[in-house]
């Protein structure tokens, strides 16, 4: 999403400069253009110099380009950019923008810019709080400025509390959406995706589970979101990290699951159950650690759980369905049934025994089959490509 976006980095005298200097490394590492504006206060705490050997590029801080000659030149940054950061952005540069005032550089070309402006305020907690920041930081809100949220923590003031800049993946994380809510394909839709597994417990330290490890459904929620979807995730325990920008309701049992999916089924457009939920759980939680026996065998009966995609494939309106199907026999065959009797739109389908699928493994090879009956066949590839061929026809097959 960040590749060829032409991004104006407005630097302000802030402590929290040193992280704008290895953001501006990442924007460019991910194929970003940068150019660094700074004000003469951020070139106190580090030189143009470093800024330009890291961007490539002249910075520019001054509109005097020497012996008080005024520089034009400057002001064409303004023009050039799809984009401008303040980051870290003191409540000086917020109070100039707010009023639009235009007495330096950074000023000047913020209040010539056409193109979105996001702003990462960092300051000590008091300079935050203080009604003429907040004040301020709401104009700029009002009038289409956008502002990412300081984070609380310890702050170079010595005091504890909001305040700090993001660290810098939250912000190339939060840059990521910002363009994608633009420009991705999927802008708009709303989709709902299930991962890992569900967990029965059977007493409280212990629980029936299964292998999956999440590694599929995550990749789907964040290839969707990098796409421009809203996203939200509902996941079993799993020891993966939520994806950035979507939203992920932790859920432990099937039956939080089915109530989870319920809750957000009506309203969205696609689902995607890549969850590995249990048909099954055991009848009786005992409430205390069940103690060993003296007999060999120990048994526990289990009641069937509710099948959370055959509920919302009777339940469908407009959403487009997608189930998976993990085998271990007669692939294409299981993966059919399951298309006819869950009113899906689409499965995709692999044989958990072959070498390089299922559980855990880094990568997939699936079939997708769609309710024509028509069956594709994809090479072995990683979660992520498997996510991103399924969205690939998700979109081209909701079209119809
Ligand atoms: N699924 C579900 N609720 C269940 C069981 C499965 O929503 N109680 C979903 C899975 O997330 C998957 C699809 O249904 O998308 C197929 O799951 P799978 O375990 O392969 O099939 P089952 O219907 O459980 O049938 P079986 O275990 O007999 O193969």
């Amino acid at each position: 999403m960040l590749k060829d976006k032409k991004i104006v980095v407005g630097v302000t005298g802030g402590i929290a400069i040193y992280k704008v200097v290895d953001l501006v490394s990442k924007l460019r590492k991910q194929g970003a253009e940068v150019r660094v504006m700074m004000t003469e206060h951020a070139t106190k705490f580090v030189t143009p110099l470093l800024f330009q050997e890291i961007s490539g590029h002249k910075v520019a801080s001054t509109m005097w380009s020497g012996n008080d000659e005024f520089n034009v030149e400057h002001i064409a940054l303004a023009e050039w950019a799809d984009l401008f950061l303040v980051a870290p952005a003191t409540a000086n540069i917020l109070a100039k923008m707010a009023c639009g005032l235009a007495d330096d550089l950074v000023s000047t070309v913020l209040l010539a810019a056409k193109k979105p402006v996001i702003v990462c305020p960092a300051m000590n907690t008091g300079m935050l709080e203080n009604i003429a920041t907040q004040s301020n930081l709401q104009t700029l809100k009002k009038r289409g400025v956008t502002v990412l949220d300081p984070e609380a923590g310890p702050l170079a003031c010595g005091v504890t509390g909001a305040g700090r800049l993001p660290e810098v993946p939250t912000i190339l994380a939060f840059l990521e959406g910002f363009f994608a809510q633009r420009e991705g394909d999927m802008r708009g839709l709303k989709v709902m995706v299930s991962a890992a597994g569900t967990r029965e417990p059977i007493d409280p330290v212990r629980f029936v589970g299964n292998r999956s490890s999440g590694k599929m459904g995550y990749a789907i929620a964040r290839s969707a979101s990098l796409r421009g979807a809203q996203v939200t995730l509902i996941s079993g325990p799993s020891a993966l990290t939520p994806p950035p920008n979507v939203t992920t309701i932790q859920v432990e049992t099937t039956q939080q699951m089915l109530d989870a999916c319920a809750k957000s089924y009506p309203e969205v457009d696609v689902v995607v159950m890549a969850a590995a939920v249990a048909d099954y759980r055991p009848r009786d939680v005992a409430t205390q650690k069940i103690k060993k026996q003296n007999e060999d065998a120990l048994t526990v009966v289990m009641d069937k759980n509710p099948d959370i995609l055959k509920t919302l494939g009777a339940e469908k309106t407009h959403q487009f369905l997608v189930g998976f199907a993990a085998e271990t026999q007669n692939l294409l065959a299981n993966a059919r049934e399951k298309v006819q009797k869950k009113h899906l739109d689409m499965i995709v389908a692999n044989d958990v025994t072959m070498a390089g699928a299922g559980f855990n493994a880094d990568t997939n090879v699936v079939k997708f089959l769609y309710a024509d009956g028509q069956v594709e066949e994809l090479a072995k590839m990683s979660k992520d490509e498997v996510a991103r061929e399924l969205l690939d026809r998700v979109l081209a097959r909701r079209k119809h």
